[in-house]
């Protein structure tokens, strides 16, 4: 197996065993009340999507969902009347997704794929959307050409990346979480570092873990960004800054960006008493969500 291949195993597994977001919600995965939670959960702590995404606007539009996960934006395309096809890497993500659609009688059609090989004609669709799964995939730029093949002539693609020149990214992730890194070689490390900063225990532990199995491969900074991004044990994250995006989509005709999300989470002390007009205000320079809005 090549070493792209296993690195994609590796990333599929991951997902396999975690479906993005399941965390959140303490009700039974795939019950009525799991999916509430997830939904409320969602949109009060990014509460930009609805905005970002427009989900309102895409009624009648064909709009293709590249790494759906449990559904929760899919589920919003097609209560808003889109032709909605999503498509994710794990059939984790795609037998919770099936099953929020069914529940909430929406209407949609799913496929277990893999975004750099898409199995759909050129100029098929009228809208590409992918929220925080490109940056996930091991060959990126597979990824944007296939976009670019199914998008119809004058079709958009609306793409989230982790944004490089980000608070997260270049505060939380490069100075604090890896000064915090320093605390979980012990045990009263780790619950110092719980009390400061209210992540789990299990959490912690599970980076203590890979930390402890070793530590010089933990700390390099690719390895260190991917662990601390959607949890430990994640092979692979990466962030892009404006620059390297619009490279990416340099095929494009017509590329826009803008940054959203400061996890007020990150922010100690202040966090909990940031008002949203100026989390907004900030995250528009330094959000960790780099939106790519680009027309084909
Ligand atoms: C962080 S979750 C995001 C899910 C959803 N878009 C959201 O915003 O909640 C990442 C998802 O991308 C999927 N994924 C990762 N690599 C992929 C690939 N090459 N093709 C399709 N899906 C992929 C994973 O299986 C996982 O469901």
């Amino acid at each position: 197996m090549s070493d792209s291949n296993n690195l994609k195993e590796r990333v599929r597994a991951f997902w396999q065993a975690n479906p993005c977001g399941t965390k959140f919600a303490d009700a039974a995965p795939g019950t009525r009340r799991f999916y509430e939670v997830l939904e409320e959960h969602r949109y009060e702590k990014e509460w930009h999507i609805p905005q970002a995404a427009d989900f309102a606007s895409t009624q009648g539009l064909k709009v293709l969902e590249i790494g759906c996960g449990l559904g929760t934006d899919g589920a919003q395309f097609a209560g808003a009347g889109a032709d909605y096809t999503g498509v994710d890497l794990t059939d984790a993500a795609i037998e919770l997704a099936q099953k929020r659609f069914e529940l909430f009688n929406l209407t949609g059609t799913f496929q277990t794929a893999d975004a750099e090989k898409l199995d759909f004609a050129d100029d098929s669709f009228d809208l590409v959307y992918s929220h925080g799964v490109l940056h996930h995939t091991p060959d990126i730029e597979r990824a944007v050409n296939e976009i670019y093949r199914v998008l119809r002539p004058g079709g958009r693609a609306v793409v989230m990346l982790y944004h490089r020149d980000s608070y997260n990214y270049r505060v939380n992730i490069s100075l604090l979480r890896r000064a915090g890194a320093q605390l979980l070689r012990w045990e009263p490390g780790v619950s110092l570092v719980h009390r400061l900063t209210g992540e789990s225990l299990e959490s912690l532990r599970q980076h203590a873990t890979q930390l402890r199995n070793d530590q010089r491969s933990y700390l390099k900074s690719e390895e260190f960004l991917s662990q601390n991004t959607d949890g430990a044990g994640n092979p692979l994250a990466r962030v892009y800054s404006r620059g390297e995006a619009r490279e990416l989509f340099k095929g494009f005709a017509k590329i826009e960006l803008r940054t959203y999300f400061l996890n007020k989470r990150w922010l100690p002390l202040i966090g909990s008493v940031l008002p949203r007009s100026l989390e907004s205000r900030l995250a528009f320079r330094w959000g960790w969500h780099l939106w790519i809005y680009a027309r084909k």
